[in-house]
Parts: structure tokens; C-alpha cells; sequence
């Protein structure tokens, strides 16, 4: 086992663990969208996980990253939580922050991060960019909210360990990037109706069970 500090803090973890999980499992908050421990290497798209290891500069996203030795990391710096805040108002950008009807009010992983890092859900300054469809409604089983889904993959992820065939993926690049499912609907009907992985881990509120469905 190898000892390292975090924010004062001494821990163990084994060599080539990851440094966001070790960290998580430890009692100490990072801020965190895309993370799951299985899925390596891990897609680092949320921006959010930022640390300082002293010794390295700039921050770097702890979800990347693999303990090595004695380190010494710092989660609460003023240049990660720029850092930080500029992710979450990108996010919060292209996220349509109406909570009240969302089924996810109250326990959506963007109200927890906000709350943690002290920015409200509707910075006035922010210019909104809501994609243009509301809501998706081909899936039997599954209503998808594009401007609700923070691409965080961890839908798509899941999916694939459930079933032999991709039924989730992504689709699109950049801005229009979406979660799209494939297969005719007999097929996703039953396959999907006994599942609803995809639903259960979504971190906020963009893949809801038609029954759920706002
Ligand atoms: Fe590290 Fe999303 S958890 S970038």
C-alpha cells in the first residue's frame, strides 16, 4: 500500500489505483459526473474532477489519473475551482434548469455540485443553448431528454454490460452531440422493460421510464 495526502489528509491506497475513486471511497469529495470505477480508461468528459499534485502543473482531472506514490494532492485550490465552475456553467449552459417537473428534483448530481461549489442553477450571466427537440419519444420503454443529459456515456456504459448487443450509443458530434437507442421496438421492449439500468444511473433527470415520464 502506498501513502498519500489529500488536503492535509493521509490515505492508503494500491499503486495504480484511481485517484478520484481512492479519493471517493476515502470520505473526500471531488466533484464528479462521468466517473464509474469500471469503465476504463475512463472518459473523462465532464471536466469536473479537477485536483493539484504538487509537482505537476496545471490541475489535472483525477479520474485520469493513477496513484504512484507518496503524492500529495490538493482538491480545493483557487485554480481548480475555476476550473471547476467554468465546467459546471458549461454545463449548466446547455441544461434546461427547470427542476420543479424534473423526476430527478432533488437528487440530480448538477443540484449537488452546484450547492457544493456555490453557483446557483441560473447564473444570470449565463447564455442558455437548449438543443432544439425537447424531449425523445420513440423508445417504448424510455422517454430522453437532450437538454436534460449531460453525456456523462455512463447510460451507454451500463447498457453494454447488460445486454450482448448495444442498445444505447451516442450520436452526433460536439454541440449536437445525443444518447440515441438502437434496435426495432420489439426488441428494446423487451429487453429494456426488464432493465432500466440506463434510467437508474443517469445523474440527472434526461432518461425517465415512461411510467416516471414529466
Ligand atoms: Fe473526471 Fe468527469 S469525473 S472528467
Amino acid at each position: 500500500m502506498i501513502k498519500l495526502t489529500v488536503d492535509n489528509t493521509e490515505i492508503e491506497a494500491e499503486p495504480g489505483a484511481n485517484l478520484l475513486h481512492t479519493c471517493l471511497e476515502s470520505g473526500i469529495y471531488i466533484p464528479n459526473l462521468c466517473h464509474l470505477k469500471e469503465m476504463s480508461p475512463a472518459p473523462a468528459s465532464c471536466r469536473l474532477c479537477f485536483v493539484e499534485i504538487e509537482g505537476m502543473d496545471p490541475p489535472v482531472a483525477s479520474c485520469t489519473i493513477r496513484i504512484w506514490g507518496s503524492m500529495q494532492i490538493h482538491t480545493d485550490t483557487p485554480a481548480v475551482r475555476r476550473l471547476q465552475k467554468s465546467a459546471l456553467q458549461l454545463l449548466l449552459s446547455v441544461h434546461d434548469v427547470d427542476c420543479k417537473p424534473c423526476p430527478a428534483n432533488r437528487k440530480c448530481a448538477l443540484q449537488d455540485i452546484a450547492k457544493f461549489l456555490k453557483i446557483g442553477l441560473k447564473p444570470k450571466h449565463l447564455q442558455k443553448q437548449l438543443k432544439e427537440t425537447r424531449v425523445v419519444e420513440e423508445h417504448p420503454c424510455l422517454d430522453y431528454y437532450p437538454n436534460r443529459c449531460v453525456l456523462c456515456g455512463k447510460c451507454v456504459y451500463v447498457c453494454r454490460q447488460q445486454h450482448d448487443l448495444p442498445m444505447l450509443a451516442f450520436a452526433g458530434r460536439g454541440f449536437d452531440t445525443v444518447v440515441t437507442a438502437f434496435g426495432g421496438a420489439k426488441k428494446t421492449r423487451d429487453a429494456c422493460g426488464l432493465c432500466l439500468a440506463c434510467s437508474a444511473i443517469c445523474p440527472v433527470g434526461a432518461l425517465i421510464p415512461k411510467a416516471e415520464a414529466t
